[in-house]
């Protein structure tokens, strides 16, 4: 399939689902900022609240949920005007294409999903429908768009290589060219940020441990006095970044302030190889606070006024359809549905 057959456009989401950590913000987010400022795609960035009810929420902290990560892209640098900035419900062409995925894609194919199977657990029976089906209407998210390119971190990279067979498989069932099969983007040195309380999980929203994280509403002193409590191991930072292999604490550290810092694991040795953790922990304090303070403080401050949030949505949702109308009805088209 020709490349150039459809314009660069970047597509991504997060589910506000929960508090935003430094995982999300490292191996996403701030991804996000860097493709809307290079300037050589279209960006849009989806707040996904229908992903977000696959398991329950609560009415009142989804909604407020979604207006802190809304308040968390703004904060870190999303442009409103340079990106297009939504929340799913709001672009019904999202639902309306993940149907046709769900009738697309193949039952085995989800039951595949390592997501699923962790987060279904034991008890696959009590699970929701939608969690089962959620990787279709991620599709759907990433296809209504013709995204060429998916920033995301590790974690998601199954799913968008399901992304890609079903629009194989659409392309092939109905003998059209009309989905790309987009490229996921996954990149740097937090790819994959871990627990700051156990080096081999992954930092996540649901460790109970608030301890095991760095929230991205975290003020300077939280910030610091997490780092310094991480864990470690006890001997010196090594001067290679092969020696870290092992070492799966003393390698995250590492990683997080190299992607901070915006450079490799290795030039974070060259800097710091012989010091003790005691040592270089402050140094990454200091770093993650003059990163990752201001941040907080900025969507404390968007917070105050959710009326604004709701409009920049409201806005992002209008620019959103212009691209999304189209596409979705010539899918139908595709179909056989009639549209008269
Ligand atoms: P989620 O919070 O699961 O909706 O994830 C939103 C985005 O953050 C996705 O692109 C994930 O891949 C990314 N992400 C979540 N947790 C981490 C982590 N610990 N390290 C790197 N990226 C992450
Ligand atoms: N599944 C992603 C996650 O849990 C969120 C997501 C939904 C997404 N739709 C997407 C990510 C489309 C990238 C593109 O993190």
């Amino acid at each position: 399939m020709a490349e150039t057959k459809f314009t660069p456009r970047v597509f991504s989401g997060i589910q506000p689902s929960g508090d935003l950590h430094l995982g999300n913000y490292l191996g996403a987010i701030k991804r996000f900022v860097e493709m809307q400022d290079a300037g050589t795609h279209e960006t849009v960035y989806c707040m996904v609240d229908l992903h977000a009810i696959t398991v329950w929420q609560d009415p009142a902290k989804l909604r407020r949920s979604t207006r802190e990560l809304c308040a968390g892209f703004i904060a870190s640098g999303i442009d409103p005007e340079k990106s297009i900035l939504i929340n799913q419900s709001q672009v019904p062409e999202h639902a309306q294409l993940g149907w046709v995925f769900n009738c697309v894609a193949r039952m085995g194919w989800m039951g595949r999903m390592t997501q699923w199977k962790d987060k279904a657990g034991k008890n696959a029976e009590a699970a929701s429908l939608g969690l089962f089906a959620y990787p279709a209407l991620m599709a759907a998210d990433i296809l209504v768009y013709h995204a060429t390119h998916v920033p995301v971190g590790e974690d998601q990279k199954q799913h968008l290589e399901l992304t890609r067979d079903i629009a194989a498989k659409f392309n092939h069932d109905f003998g059209v060219d009309f989905f790309p099969l987009t490229e996921p983007v996954i990149e740097g040195a937090a790819t994959r940020v871990m627990s700051l309380r156990d080096g081999t999980k992954k930092m996540s929203k649901s460790d109970p441990a608030d301890a095991s994280r760095i929230n991205m509403t975290d003020d300077a002193d939280t910030i610091a006095k997490k780092i310094r409590k991480a864990k470690t191991d006890p001997d010196p930072l090594p001067d290679a970044a092969d020696a870290l292999e092992a070492r799966p604490d003393a390698r995250n550290l590492v990683n997080i302030y190299a992607a901070l810092a915006g450079i490799t694991p290795q030039a974070v040795l060259d800097q710091h190889a012989g010091s003790l953790f005691g040592h270089f922990k402050v140094a990454l304090a200091d770093l993650a606070v003059d990163k990752m303070a201001p941040i907080a403080g900025e969507m404390a401050r968007l917070m105050d006024d959710p009326a604004e949030i709701d409009r920049i949505l409201g806005r992002g949702a209008e620019r959103a359809r212009e691209i999304t109308v189209p596409i979705l009805e010539q899918a139908y088209d595709i179909v056989g549905m009639i549209r008269s």
